[in-house]
């Protein structure tokens, strides 16, 4: 399959024809698939009413079956077609937050989506993405949208539009180009069926701002025991990863500088992934500055393209550095334990904080 790639500005105007958008929205119509910009990362779109069409984004990344995709639309007036109730507190948050990077779990109505949408649950998750280019093509299209992360399963999800050419080159219809993504980590996913809504994938909104506006919000107690089976199934993969072990560390500056000399005498190159306070101050081989611990929002919006450089790096082994469980810094960290496969370097024992 020959891959075109489109690029679009960012700003594009909602209301302007762009050839680009509408051919894109041809395909989608045709049962194709494109990779296409949001707020968060790129997405790989279907007509999530087609059975061909979605197990199209299947195959294109080699996608396990039973993970469900997040549905994208247009306008929070097309979720009575979709789903069987919004209660208030949904409304409230859809109010708030839409568009933006919350997914929210809802019933579905039977007979809508393709089954493998919603990997054969009774619920769907839906959001609306905060990205002119993306609500464009969402728009053109006139479908409900399925678009998980545009990566190959298991790898980083795509920040840029380079990344989707990476990984998706030739499996796919089309890329379009809008340039890199802004929060660059997922979005929250946010079971509504349950009273309180309860979290279950940390992302661009945080817990604390969830709060704010609806009261309660429980979080799955899988995200932080690692031995309890996650609810939403997506959780349980591996992803995220590079090709080099990665571990999460916790320590001292010293401490690491000691664990990395400890690794080099062993005749291996390191890399280390931290925010920029700690690489000032650390040497290993290969060394990615990833945002500031002072705004971790700078942290999330570089991390899958730090975590992709070391694939570019002859490493045997990459630290990164944990940060604080407090905003973006919970979907960071989320990321980054499931990148390492759970494994961890720690200078004081009890201080696993996960
Ligand atoms: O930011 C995002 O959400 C990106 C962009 C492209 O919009 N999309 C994304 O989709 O991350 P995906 O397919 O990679 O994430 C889907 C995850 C599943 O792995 C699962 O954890 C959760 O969303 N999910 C989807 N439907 C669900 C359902 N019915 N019940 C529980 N969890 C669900
Ligand atoms: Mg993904």
């Amino acid at each position: 399959m020959i891959t075109s790639m489109w690029s679009v500005d960012k700003n594009v105007d909602k209301d302007f024809d762009y050839p680009q958008i509408k051919k894109a929205a041809q395909l989608l119509r045709d049962g194709n698939t494109v990779a296409f910009p949001t707020e968060t990362v790129y997405g790989l779109g279907a007509d999530a009413t087609s059975d061909q069409a979605v197990q199209g984004i299947f195959n294109a990344k080699g996608r396990p079956s039973d993970n469900p995709l997040i549905v994208h639309i247009s306008s929070a007036s097309q979720l009575t077609e979709l789903v069987l109730h919004v209660d208030h507190t949904a409304k409230a948050l859809i109010e708030h937050f839409w568009p933006g990077p919350l997914t929210l779990i809802f019933k579905k109505k039977p007979g809508v989506f393709s089954e493998m949408v919603t990997a054969g649950l009774d619920t769907v998750g839906i959001r609306m993405p905060n990205h002119p280019v993306a609500l464009a093509v969402i728009e053109e299209a006139g479908k409900p949208v399925a678009a998980p992360s545009a990566n190959r399963s298991g790898k980083p999800s795509p920040t840029s539009a380079q990344h989707v050419y990476h990984d998706l080159n030739g499996r796919i219809a089309a890329i379009i180009d809008g340039g890199e993504t802004g929060v660059g980590v997922e979005s929250t996913v946010l079971d509504c069926t349950v009273t309180p809504p309860m979290i279950l994938r940390p992302g661009g909104v945080s817990a604390e701002e969830i709060r704010d506006w609806i009261g309660e919000v429980v979080v799955d107690p899988s995200l932080e025991d690692w031995d309890e089976k996650p609810k939403s199934p997506g959780m349980k993969y591996t992803h995220y990863a590079p090709t080099a072990p990665l571990f999460v560390t916790k320590g001292s500056h010293q401490w690491l500088q000691e664990t990395i000399a400890a690794y080099q005498q062993d005749g291996k190159k390191v890399g280390l992934l931290a925010p920029i306070e700690t690489i000032n101050h650390i040497k290993a081989d290969f060394l990615v500055a990833c945002g500031t611990e002072d705004d971790l929002s700078t942290t999330a919006h570089s991390l899958y393209e730090s975590i992709r450089a070391f694939d570019e790096e002859a490493v045997d082994i990459i630290l990164a550095q944990s940060v604080e469980l407090r905003g973006i810094g919970v979907a960071i960290m989320n990321r980054l334990v499931k990148a390492a496969g759970h494994k961890w370097l720690i200078e004081h024992q009890d201080d696993r904080s996960l």
